[in-house]
């Protein structure tokens, strides 16, 4: 008899691995079992409260009887996305044809590919920006389509050149990744920079589709970061989505990493095709997740407040920076802190501070890109950063750390 298929087959998943940053959620949890303080700066996940509106919202609409969502969603919450991309952006998008409802933008991101790429087609790859978010390769693969990172560098802002690439790279690419403001980096792309991505990808047929998710986490006094829709949208009434996908969250803009709420707007034939490839899958989010989802849509004070909060995190780390000599690279946004490993290695740094109980991600879990830098996630509270900093300037003066002369 011959040996049945082994269970788990999916080459994918051995070569993959685990899911990068879970390896530091796990080590998290096993340094903070001994219950002395830990200053964790890896997992983008914040601590602040979801407002209270919102916890009201969805409490208010847990119904006696939960039936199916619809892959469509909510029409209130597609018009509260439209309301939003108005006040935000200035686009008048339309509820019913350029906006999506998704569980989160995670699962939007990995899914997009599965309703774009023909995995026999030889226009099949997927360009993104490397150091990034691991999403855009994951959902790739798995759709049957190829990963072509491109590394971004420090003198290039952290921003991908997608106008600059070699045409046969761009003649085989079915969809390229935007991601501004910029996981791990923080850095930010100006109108122009999204226009010129966008002639490029028009040019030879691609999706271009851009993760927005951090859009509403800036600096408070500084411009709000751009979005793709307003390149698109030169007549911002009638905007010209054609091959234009981009995704939003809740997650960050108002406290609800765990109600898993985004959504895309874009392309209504990209729209459409998500609607249809969705029902197979069953990722949307439950009614009373999308009522809670449209309350904070509908509301800007909210996130003003958690923008100044991120804002005072930020300024704690900048002016420890500043002291301690490290210099940062990106970082126009506020959620992330990008940094130049002091002594040049990533993973050397970061271990050395998990000895004095600070969690920092080495540049290098988001691809060969980052490799000598580190990424803080802005997740600690103001006084946790400070207590952070304070551990941190001790370890340095005990010259504890590599890289650094004595402070
Ligand atoms: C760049 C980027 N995109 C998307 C996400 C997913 O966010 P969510 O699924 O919570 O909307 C994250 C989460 O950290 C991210 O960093």
């Amino acid at each position: 008899m011959t040996a049945p298929t082994p269970l788990n087959a999916n080459p994918l998943l051995e070569r993959l691995g685990g899911y990068p940053l879970a390896a530091f959620q796990d080590l998290a949890a096993q340094l903070a079992a001994d219950g002395r303080p830990l200053h964790d700066f890896s997992i983008g996940d914040p601590v602040e409260p979801t407002p209270a509106f919102v916890r009201q919202a969805l409490v208010d609409a847990v119904p006696e009887v939960s039936q199916y969502p619809t892959a469509a969603g909510l029409r209130g919450l597609r018009e509260a996305v439209a309301g939003w991309v108005a006040r935000r952006f200035g686009i008048e998008v339309d509820p019913d044809l350029h906006v999506l409802p998704t569980a989160g933008s995670k699962e939007a991101i990995f899914h997009l590919p599965l309703a774009i790429v023909d995995p026999h087609a030889g226009r099949r790859h997927v360009l993104w920006g490397d150091p990034g978010y691991q999403v855009y390769e994951r959902g790739a693969l798995f759709a049957g389509g190829q990963s072509d990172p491109c590394v971004l560098t420090d003198e290039g802002g952290w921003r991908l050149p997608l106008a600059e690439l070699p045409p046969d790279r761009l003649t085989r690419a079915a969809i390229a990744w935007l991601n501004h403001p910029h996981n791990p980096t923080g850095a930010t792309l100006d109108l122009d920079g999204y226009r010129s991505a966008l002639v490029a990808t028009r040019e030879h047929g691609i999706v271009l589709a851009s993760d927005e998710c951090y859009a509403d986490i800036h600096p408070p006094d500084a411009e709000p970061p751009a979005s793709l829709l307003q390149a698109a949208g030169a007549d911002s009434a009638d905007p010209d989505l054609t091959g234009v996908m981009v995704a939003f969250s809740c997650s960050k803009r108002s406290g609800m990493t765990g109600y898993r709420s985004g959504a895309l707007v874009g392309d209504p034939d990209l729209i459409r095709a998500q609607r249809i490839l969705r029902p197979n899958i069953g990722t949307a989010s439950p009614s009373f997740v999308q009522e809670a989802a449209a309350a904070a849509w509908r509301d800007d004070e909210h996130v003003a407040e958690r923008r100044a909060t991120f804002h005072a995190k930020r300024e704690v780390l900048l002016a420890f920076f500043g002291e301690a000599g490290i210099r940062l690279g990106g970082s126009q946004a506020t959620f992330y802190l990008w940094f130049a490993a002091p002594g040049g290695d990533d993973a050397a740094y970061a271990e050395a501070l998990l000895r004095h109980r600070i969690i920092a991600s080495p540049g290098s879990a988001f691809g060969a890109g980052g490799a000598g830098w580190l990424r803080l996630a802005l997740v600690p509270s103001v006084d946790g950063c400070h207590e952070a900093v304070a551990r941190w300037r001790q370890a340095i003066t005990a010259a504890d750390l590599p890289g650094h002369a004595t402070l």
